[in-house]
């Protein structure tokens, strides 16, 4: 299932229009709580199909009977770009265990790079709902190493991936290795350069959010 937030209008195509506007995406703090924002608008939206069970709540006049989360998800994050949209899932989902990989494009002298995992720290998710942010699907590769890697830990109940802007290439592997996930996205365009950066996407959301970092 495939997801395009920004289809309707709403907030989201608002704060989606200045992540990727460059007279606006270089206030940093701007930037990341954009994507915070897209981060807690998603987590609303995977809520209204997540489980929920009917709870008695005493209030000092009587009860009242309301349909609450039967479980709270597992919200991962991919370091270091993630972690503004991770956090506006865990403004939501406020009582969540959280999981973090490091994932990064390990650049060869010829121009191409493979996709290098080495931090994870995850709890058991066995039957448990696993919530990925990752603000940019560009190839996927990435995504689907982080859905492997995780899914070592316990198989998950239900897996989604919050990104901010994918790109169709990228959700199409994504579908192919791991069609059990479910892509929520806050925009989708079509182009993928050379170099595996979306067009027109936003640039690199871990430079913009973080600043920019040393070639590895
Ligand atoms: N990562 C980014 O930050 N930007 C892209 O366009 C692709 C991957």
């Amino acid at each position: 299932m495939v997801i395009n937030l920004c289809k309707e209008h709403s907030l989201i195509s608002n704060w989606i229009s200045e992540i990727r506007d460059v007279s606006i995406q270089n206030d940093r703090m701007r930037f990341r709580r954009n994507l915070e924002r897209i981060g807690e608008v998603a987590a609303y939206e995977i809520s209204k199909i997540l489980p929920h069970q009917t709870k008695e709540i005493k209030t000092p006049l009587g009860v009242a009977n309301h349909l609450v989360l039967q479980s709270q998800p597992v919200l991962a994050t991919i370091l270091r770009a993630g972690l503004p949209l991770h956090q506006g899932l865990l403004n939501y989902f406020d009582k969540a265990d959280n999981a973090f990989i490091s994932a990064y494009r390990k650049h060869h002298k010829d121009g191409s790079f493979e996709i290098s995992l080495e931090y994870v720290s995850c709890p058991d998710l066995t039957n448990r709902v696993l919530i990925i942010a990752d603000p940019m699907l560009a190839t996927g590769a990435s995504l689907v190493k982080t859905i492997q890697q995780l899914e070592e830990q316990g198989k998950p109940a239900a897996v989604h991936l919050v990104v901010a802007i994918a790109c169709t290439a990228g959700i199409d592997y994504v579908q192919r290795l791991a069609p059990h996930a479910h892509i929520w996205c806050g925009d989708i365009d079509e182009e993928l350069t050379a170099k595996s950066y979306i067009v027109p996407g936003l640039g690199d959301a871990g430079d913009l959010a973080f600043g920019t970092k040393m070639q590895s």
